[in-house]
C-alpha cells in the first residue's frame, strides 16, 4: 500500500480508541504503512503497548474523546506537530451494549451516547480546522447496527444511525473543501468488545428487578446464542479497510467490512412489516 498519495503529500491521521481492537490493528498497519500516527488511548499501560509494539513514527496521546480539554490540548499538540502532512481522521472509540432498553441502566446509556456521539462530534469539530487545511479525510466507524436497528441493541443502534447521520451531513457539508467523508461499516469483529458486551450483560441482569428480567430472558438468550454463531473476521481486516478509505482518491461513502455488515444491508431493505415478523418469528419460534 501507497502511504503517499497522487499530491505526493505525507500522510498524519489521528485514530482514536487505539488501546485495543480495531483501533490497535488500524494504527499498528498504518504506522508499518508510513504513516505519522497520533494513536489516543486512556491509560499509560495502553500508551506503553503501542510504543514497544509500533516505530517512533507512532505518537501514543492519551486522550478521552469526551474531555474537552484533553481534546484541546490533544489538537495543539498534533497541529505544531504535522507541517508539512496532510491530516486525517479516524473517529473509532467507541462502546457497546447490549439489552432491552427496560433493563439497561439510564447512566450506561447516558455514557455510551456521550462517547459514540458526542466524543466523536467534539474530536471532529475540535480537528475541523487541521483536516479542512490539510485537504485530510474522516473516516468514522459505525456498525451493522448503524444499518439496521434490532431488538437488544436499540441504544448501541441510536449511537450508530447517528454516525451515519453526522457522516451523510458532513459528507457535502465539507466537500466545497476537499474533505472526504467516509464511513466504515464492520460486522462482528474479533475484538475485546465481545467479552465487554458479555459481562455488561452479565451486571445489567444482576442490577434489573428478577421479574422484569425474565420477561425478557428469551430474547436475551436468543441474541446471545446468535452472536456466538455469527461468522466473524480479524481486526487487521477491518485496518485495511480503513488505510483503502484513507489511500483511495475516490474514496466511497460507505465501506463494508466482513459478511455481518453485508447480511445487515440487505436485510435492511427488506419492508419493515416483513423484517419485524421474521425478527420476531426468529426469537420466539
Ligand atoms: N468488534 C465488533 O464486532 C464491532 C462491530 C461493529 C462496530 N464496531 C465498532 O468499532 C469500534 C472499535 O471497537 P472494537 O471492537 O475495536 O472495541 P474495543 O477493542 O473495545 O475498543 C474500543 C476502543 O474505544 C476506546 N474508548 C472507549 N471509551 C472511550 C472514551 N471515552 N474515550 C476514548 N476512547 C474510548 C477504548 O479504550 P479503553 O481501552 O481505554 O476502554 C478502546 O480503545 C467501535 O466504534 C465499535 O462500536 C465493532
Amino acid at each position: 500500500m501507497k502511504t503517499e498519495t497522487k499530491t505526493n503529500k505525507k500522510q498524519a491521521v489521528l485514530i482514536t480508541g487505539a488501546s485495543t481492537g480495531i483501533g490497535y490493528a488500524t494504527a499498528l498497519y498504518l504506522d508499518k504503512a508510513g504513516y505519522k500516527v497520533y494513536a489516543s488511548v486512556r491509560k499509560e499501560v495502553d500508551k506503553q503497548k503501542l510504543i514497544k509494539a509500533a516505530s517512533s513514527n507512532l505518537t501514543p496521546v492519551i486522550m478521552d474523546v469526551y474531555d474537552e480539554e484533553v481534546v484541546n490540548k490533544a489538537y495543539q499538540q498534533i497541529k505544531t506537530e504535522t507541517e508539512g502532512y496532510t491530516f486525517s481522521l479516524v473517529n473509532n472509540a467507541g462502546v457497546s451494549l447490549n439489552g432491552p432498553l427496560e433493563l439497561i441502566p439510564y447512566s450506561n446509556i447516558k455514557m455510551l451516547l456521550d462517547v459514540n456521539i458526542c466524543g466523536l462530534i467534539l474530536v471532529t469539530k475540535t480537528f475541523l480546522p487541521l483536516i479542512r487545511n490539510k485537504k485530510g479525510r474522516i473516516i468514522n466507524i459505525s456498525s451493522g447496527h448503524g444499518l439496521l436497528a434490532i431488538p437488544d441493541k436499540s441504544v448501541y443502534a441510536a449511537s450508530k444511525f447517528a454516525v451515519q447521520a453526522i457522516s451523510d451531513s458532513l459528507r457535502v457539508e465539507l466537500r466545497p473543501f476537499g474533505v472526504k467523508v467516509s464511513v466504515v461499516v464492520p460486522g462482528k469483529i474479533n475484538t475485546n468488545v465481545l467479552g465487554k458486551i458479555i459481562d455488561e450483560r452479565e451486571k445489567m441482569i444482576d442490577q434489573a428487578q428478577p421479574e422484569t428480567a425474565k420477561l425478557y430472558s428469551t430474547q436475551m438468550e436468543y441474541f446471545d446464542r446468535e452472536v456466538k454463531n455469527l461468522p466473524s473476521i480479524e481486526a487487521v481486516e477491518v485496518a485495511k479497510v480503513i488505510a483503502e478509505s484513507l489511500n483511495n482518491p475516490k474514496p466511497k461513502a460507505q465501506y463494508l467490512a466482513g459478511p455481518g455488515a453485508k447480511k445487515m444491508k440487505i436485510f435492511a431493505r427488506f419492508p419493515r412489516s416483513m423484517r419485524d415478523n421474521m425478527m420476531y418469528k426468529a426469537i420466539y419460534k
